[in-house]
């Protein structure tokens, strides 16, 4: 393949990219904005595999396919098996990966490009710098992040004794050791302290962050991710690379961004590990009694309401509740309840993870309200039903101190009674206890929600 066909070849994927983040950025053009995205990678992939600087090597394509026939068959293994809840785990894990990709790319780089000389010698090492330190970040970042989702290390804040002046030391250091790496026109010593000291900074940045902030922090990651792949295209010299990193790296800071102020968190607090927030005052746990009820109980009260609100969460999805939830809202919408979902913004365990679960069961989409767009209706709600969800419908958010607080929840306990559905008293993600669950207007529906819901349908006329 000529140059000419390798740079059209580019730019078309680019284009691609471009429009597959545009179709995905709506419910009903996802699914054409991951077709987009498939076929600009497989051209990007093709270009490059068949670039003339790749063919001149000669032996190089031979292991270039053969790995990738071996990464296809694993991600394609992976990707089936994983389960629509384990799907953030999976993201964080392949962030891992650029992260580290970056870091090989980068000292690969340092390694054997001595033929650059006076400036451009100078802007080829700031590359290699920026590229190694970024990836590092990434890489034990996204790894600290996937052990925390997939509850392999507590998911509450690390609290070091002057965590924020650590971190503030390792940019200085890794500063210092930056302008002395480019005044000696390279040294392996100052890139492998740096490296040691990026691999640490990312660890401890999100190892502080606590569990009710980590969709701020898996998108965050995915953003340094892309900056990480920008940084490997310049090495490189990969056009293409350089775009694509970006576009994920200013989608992902865009997203994260929106999370935050979805949540009532500070960016800048986010991205710094935490930085300026409150300190958090050890819990204390909540005395009182907890009222349960039945099935049948919970039916009788559904059918003599006039509004019903659902506020579903990560239990809906554990217990793949959707199905009967549709089917118990076909049943009162046609007894003449209204019925509506209230979708916190955080709900589950990745971003739209309710939308999605409610529009495979077929729930249409104009009873399904966002968090700000139902919260004042609770107060003329008869029932409340809370399936599976615990952080964010958590009254703890409404108060000084709490891990959770400030951050914006579903106010159900406005209506005038909710029906919690969860197998046991477990805290939720940000383990923080729930005083909802206390409230003498709350019923606890003790079992798995799908069995649960099943039961309330039988007994709905
Ligand atoms: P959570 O606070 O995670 O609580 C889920 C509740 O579901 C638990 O209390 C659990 O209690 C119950 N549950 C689990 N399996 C169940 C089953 N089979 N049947 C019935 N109940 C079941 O849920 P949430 O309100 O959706 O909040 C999400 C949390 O995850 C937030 O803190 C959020 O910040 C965090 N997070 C979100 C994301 C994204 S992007 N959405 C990503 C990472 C983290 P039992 O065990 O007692 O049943």
């Amino acid at each position: 393949m000529q140059y000419s066909m390798v740079t059209t070849a580019y730019i078309i994927a680019a284009v691609l990219f471009i429009m597959a983040l545009a179709g995905l950025a709506q419910q009903e053009s996802a699914k054409r904005g991951i077709w987009l995205g498939m076929i600009g990678m497989i051209i990007a992939l093709a270009a490059t595999i068949l670039s003339p600087e790749v063919i001149k090597l000669n032996t190089g394509l031979g292991y270039i396919i053969a790995t990738m026939i071996i990464g296809s068959i694993i991600g394609l293994w992976v990707a089936r098996r994983v389960a629509m809840t384990e799907m953030p785990e999976l993201v964080a894990i392949l962030h891992s990966f650029v992260g580290l990709a970056a870091v090989c790319v980068g000292y690969n780089s340092y390694l054997y490009h001595h033929d650059l000389t006076g400036i451009m010698q100078q802007i080829h090492l700031v590359e290699v710098f920026l590229g190694i330190f970024i990836g590092s970040v990434t890489f034990t970042g996204s790894v600290v992040a996937f052990a925390k989702l997939r509850g392999l290390i507590a998911s509450k804040p690390l609290n070091l004794p002057h965590r924020h002046k650590l971190n503030l030391l390792a940019l200085l250091i890794s500063t210092v050791l930056m302008v002395n790496f480019v005044m000696q026109g390279g040294s392996t010593n100052n890139l492998l302290i740096m490296t040691l000291i990026a691999l640490v900074f990312g660890w401890h940045l999100v190892a502080s962050i606590g569990g009710a902030d980590m969709p701020v922090v898996v998108s965050m990651l995915n953003s340094y991710s892309g900056w990480a792949a920008a940084a490997a295209g310049f090495m490189l010299g990969n056009d293409l690379l350089i775009i694509t990193g970006a576009l994920v790296g200013s989608s992902g800071a865009i997203l994260s961004y929106i999370m935050c102020r979805a949540m009532n968190r500070s960016f800048f607090a986010v991205i710094a590990g935490g930085f300026g927030n409150d300190p958090v005052t050890t819990e204390t746990g909540i005395e009182g009694e907890i009222i349960t009820t039945t099935a049948e109980e919970v039916a009788a009260m559904l059918s003599s309401s006039k509004q019903v609100i659902i506020t579903p969460g990560y239990g809906m999805a554990v217990a793949q509740a959707q199905y009967p939830v549709h089917d118990i809202t076909q049943k009162l919408r046609s007894q003449g309840v209204t019925v509506r979902f209230g979708i916190h913004p955080v709900a589950g365990r990745l971003p739209g993870h309710m939308n999605v679960l409610l529009a495979e069961a077929k729930v249409p989409y104009d009873i399904v309200l966002e968090m700000d767009e139902i919260n004042a209706d609770f107060a003329s709600t008869d029932t409340v039903l809370v399936i599976g969800a615990n952080d964010t419908v958590n009254p703890a958010a409404k108060q000084a101190g709490s891990p959770i607080a400030g951050m914006p929840v579903l106010e159900v306990w406005d209506a005038k009674r909710i029906i919690v559905f969860k197998r046991g008293m477990a805290s939720g993600y940000a383990g923080v206890q729930n005083p909802l669950f206390f409230m003498e207007h709350t019923r606890m529906l003790f079992g798995d929600a799908k069995s649960s819901v099943e039961e309330i349908a039988k007994h709905l006329r």
